[in-house]
């Protein structure tokens, strides 16, 4: 049966870094290795200019019922004046809300063609395979009361609150373990029981989902301020984090430097299964945003995009050969020197998003 792949490329690059994964997509469906229906649809400030919204309803519908998103970037300074609920970013944040899209997957992979580019010394992150799994939809960015007050005397007083309830913790942790299982089978639960209530209930589910469900996987509670710590000191001690919405922001982009550009990361976030058909809503997006300032050069590293469709093949269609392959291809093409503008060393060579897109094509056929 074939598969449907919503594709929204939106604002800045996102069309040009689409371009290569719809080549890869093409090439897959004629070799006969997958059934791939594509459509495509407009979101952020491209879909602004032509509906005056974020994302259309239509456009709403069809991601609603597509076997995966690939989503490019949105945003950029053309939209700045345009009116707050309609801004590029509230079209991804109705299709993570709308599709429930609560666990956010953003690997950390040091290339060793990279290495040099990361923050840390080389012997620290070669080989470097981490996998953070950030929740998504819950905690002190959605948690309420939220608001800044005035009193009496004048002074104003901010409020933000954390919220977590049990099924919300289940279900993270749930989704940590089984991930786990197809890695080196050890989980990091990051919170700060110490301090934080929030943090003695997730500490206390994490603990139970794997007593009761997944005994089998090893399991380390790590106080958040120690795990930033031990990520800039000791990363490859990691496999998979789970943490919280707040945590999981700040812990995520420390990991994201010490694998050299944000031009290579892609991301997952999930949904939860459908109990009947076991599938699940995802989307897919680099981690990057829409680079203006490089925008219709042709020389935007596709290789974040690209990561993201291998992800989709990983989670979204069981496809694990092929996604290994896609992001072997990657590897290989970046060790055989190959390199854009971001990931260029002073002074080498580069080549365009063409060129990069078609070189990680060829090397996955
Ligand atoms: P950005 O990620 O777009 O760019 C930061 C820097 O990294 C720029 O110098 C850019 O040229 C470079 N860069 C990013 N991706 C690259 C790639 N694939 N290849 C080569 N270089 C790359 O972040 P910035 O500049 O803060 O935001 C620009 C716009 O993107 C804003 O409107 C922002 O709101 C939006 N944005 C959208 C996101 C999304 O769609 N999920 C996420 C982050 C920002
Ligand atoms: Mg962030």
């Amino acid at each position: 049966m074939s598969k449907k792949l919503f594709l929204l490329p939106g604002d800045g690059i996102g069309p040009e870094i689409m371009a290569e994964v719809k080549a890869i997509i093409d090439w897959m469906n004629s070799a006969g290795l997958a059934k791939f229906e594509t459509d495509e649809g407009l979101v952020g400030g491209a879909a602004y200019d032509a509906h005056q919204v974020s994302i259309s309803e239509g456009d709403m519908e069809k991601a609603m019922a597509a076997d995966a998103i690939l989503f490019g970037a949105v945003g950029g300074p053309k939209w700045d004046k345009v009116p707050y609920e309609h801004r590029p970013e509230a079209g991804l944040l109705r299709l993570r809300k709308d599709l429930d899209l609560f666990a956010n997957l953003r690997p950390a992979i040091c290339y060793p063609a990279l290495a040099d580019a990361s923050s840390l010394k080389r012997e620290v992150v070669e080989g470097l395979d981490i996998l953070i799994v950030r929740e998504l939809t819950g905690g002190t960015y959605f948690g309420t009361p939220k608001e800044i007050v005035t009193l009496e005397n004048g002074d104003k007083r901010a409020v933000d609150t954390q919220v977590y309830t049990t099924p919300e913790i289940e279900r993270i942790a749930r989704v940590a373990f089984e991930l786990a299982k197809t890695r080196r089978n050890h989980v990091f639960s990051s919170e700060k029981h110490n301090v934080m209530r929030s943090g003695v209930l997730w500490k206390e589910v994490v603990t139970r989902v794997h007593a009761e469900e997944y005994a089998d996987v090893q399991l380390t509670h790590i106080l958040a301020d120690n795990c930033a710590m031990q990520l800039v000191r000791n990363p490859k001690q990691f496999d998979v984090i789970v943490t919280d919405n707040l945590f999981g922001d700040i812990l995520s982009d420390a990991a994201a430097m010490l694998t050299g550009s944000l031009g290579m990361l892609p991301s997952a976030s999930l949904g939860a299964e459908d109990a009947k058909t076991g599938s699940r809503k995802a989307l897919y997006e680099p981690v990057h945003g829409s680079a203006p300032d490089i925008t219709g050069k042709g020389v935007a590293n596709p290789i974040a995009m690209i990561g993201s469709l291998a992800m989709a093949l990983r989670y979204s269609f069981g496809m694990i050969e092929e996604a290994n392959k896609l992001e072997a291809a990657i590897a290989k093409v970046l060790a055989d020197g190959l390199r854009t503008g971001d990931i260029a060393a002073k002074g080498e060579a580069t080549v365009g998003t063409k060129d990069m897109g078609a070189a990680v094509l060829k090397a996955f056929q």
